[in-house]
């Protein structure tokens, strides 16, 4: 007779198994970076800045190769100085991450578990909800109206199961985005226990419109709100995955107990102390952008198709239905060396994001769906 040599308690097929809920997540899916072989590539699919990080960021990651046997200082205390001198914040209530998604699994770990929801608008970020699947939490979506984020919507949506509210301001992938008093309002219905986080990973680039606030005074004034921001954007560090938060000492403490001790990378704290410092950089970042979302935005209206307003460094493009849709678009795009985000995973199949690139790519970008429309 043959040994049985099966643990005692081997399941039948004796492969370790994910907790539940977990093979119910679709992975997240980022931007395309590769269309037809031999032909240029213009990525326009993931947001990122295209005119790279400041020089001095640069530097300062290229210097720190001489320390790479060196553990980071696992409390990022000099790029947190550098946030609070620039934005004029206190240091100990700021908080860094390996991006700003991993803030947000920091929230969601730190507060959610079986039974508890988190909440967000319909074309909400994707990440809320696979973080929340994740820590065994229930997402739960609010309407949107015209693709922007609608406040009594958000609070008719809210439980007591409900633990955090992540808004998204402006919205990825709409570029919408909801104002200051708006903002309050929303804060104001909620009760004192459910954390309003605001996600201004394109708040910079919205500095200048006059009802737009990325939520800091929300944070100064109550106990349940912390706004999120990233170096992937504006700061064109997206490769070294860095972002922080601001909020009050009690919820910076609850991250500070389950981050990883040195979640943040030297490379990452030297160029994003670095870059916050280079205001100069970052500002002309911002008004060139905006030079060219106006402009591609009118192009493209002006071709007949409809471009949601935005005040990030995307455009969410509706194609018509027919021969003419997105789906369409985004294969001639493609074709020519032109990479958009198809947005169908985010529930907008009639819809295409386009990031803002350089000049010479946003005409480009004009004139081949101009030639698309022709076919
Ligand atoms: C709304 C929003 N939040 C957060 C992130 C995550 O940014 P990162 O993890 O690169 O800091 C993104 C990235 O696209 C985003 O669009």
């Amino acid at each position: 007779m043959k040994a049985n040599h099966s643990k005692p308690h081997s399941p039948a097929n004796n492969k370790p198994a994910p907790k539940a809920g977990i093979m119910g997540i679709a992975p997240y899916v980022g931007g395309k970076s590769k269309a037809k072989a031999g032909v240029r590539v213009v990525k326009l699919s993931s947001n990122e800045t295209p005119l790279g990080a400041s020089p001095l960021a640069v530097k300062a990651f290229t210097d720190s190769a001489a320390h790479l046997h060196r553990y980071p200082d696992g409390t990022a205390l000099a790029l947190r100085e550098a946030l609070a001198e620039v934005h004029k914040l206190p240091v100990e209530r700021i908080v860094c991450g390996a991006g700003s998604d991993e803030l947000i699994a920091f929230l969601v770990n730190g507060y959610t578990g079986e039974g508890d929801e988190v909440l967000y608008s319909e074309y909400g970020f994707l990440m809320y909800k696979i973080y929340t699947q994740a820590a065994g939490a229930t997402p739960v979506t609010a309407p949107e109206k015209n693709l922007r984020t609608d406040v009594d919507a958000i609070l008719a949506k809210v439980t007591p199961r409900t633990k955090i509210v992540f808004i998204a301001n402006p919205n990825n992938p709409t570029g919408s985005y909801i104002t200051k008093s708006e903002m309050k309002r929303l804060h104001d219905g909620l009760p004192a226990n459910i954390i309003l986080a605001i996600d201004g990973a394109y708040s910079e680039y919205a500095t200048d419109v006059a009802d737009y606030s990325d939520g800091r005074e929300l944070v100064e004034s109550s106990d349940n709100t912390i706004i999120l921001r990233t170096f992937s954007k504006i700061h064109g560090l997206s490769a070294l995955r860095l972002g922080w938060a601001y909020g009050p000492a009690h919820i910076i403490d609850v991250i500070n107990r389950i981050r990883g001790p040195f979640n943040v990378s030297a490379p990452a704290i030297a160029a994003g102390a670095a870059a916050i410092r280079d205001t100069k950089f970052s500002e002309a970042t911002r008004i060139f952008n905006k030079q060219w979302l106006e402009w591609l935005s009118k192009e493209l209206i002006a071709l007949g198709l409809k471009v949601h307003p935005s005040i990030a460094n995307f455009i969410l493009v509706e194609f018509p239905e027919g021969k003419h849709n997105a789906a369409n678009a985004n294969a001639f795009m493609m074709d020519k060396g032109y990479i958009p985000r198809e947005v169908a995973n985010y529930g907008l199949p009639k819809c295409l994001r386009i990031s803002i690139g350089l000049e010479e790519d946003n005409k480009a970008v004009a004139s081949i769906l101009a030639d698309f429309l022709k076919t």
